[in-house]
């Protein structure tokens, strides 16, 4: 009996913990984990835009950058999303997750 009310009440508590994440935390964990290479590896903490790689080419310095997309309209970022890039996978996110990620970018400061 004891178990089985202790086993109630993790049951509740994780349930309570999943139902309670704010839409920023949501956006902020598919922009890490969004079953892909997570956003933030090439784009930056938030977005901000980032260094990816240096490269030479025919003995010229060359840079290779994702750009900042913190400022993106949402529009922009699904048509993105959906289109093939040459560096950029493509992923698969609903509109709602896309909306997620959205919110987390253009959440100001820390959360
Ligand atoms: C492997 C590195 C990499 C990953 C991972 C990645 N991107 Fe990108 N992204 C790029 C590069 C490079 C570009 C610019 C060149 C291009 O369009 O391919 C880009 C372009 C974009 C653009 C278009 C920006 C503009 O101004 O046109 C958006 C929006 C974007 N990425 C969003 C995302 C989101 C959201 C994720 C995660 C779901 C993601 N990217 C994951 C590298 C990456």
């Amino acid at each position: 009996m004891k178990y089985l009310i202790i086993a109630t009440l993790s049951a509740l508590l994780l349930f309570a913990e999943e139902s309670f994440i704010t839409e920023g935390e949501y956006g902020q964990m598919l922009y890490e984990n969004p079953r892909g290479i997570g956003c933030v590896h090439c784009h930056g903490k938030r977005g901000e835009g980032a260094l990816i790689a240096r490269y030479k080419d025919n003995g010229e310095q060359k840079e290779l950058r994702a750009p900042g997309i913190r400022e993106i309209p949402l529009a922009k970022l699904k048509s993105s999303l959906l289109k093939r890039h040459r560096v950029m996978p493509t992923y698969f996110l609903t509109d709602k997750e896309i909306r997620a990620i959205f919110y987390y970018l253009h959440m100001g400061g820390e959360e």
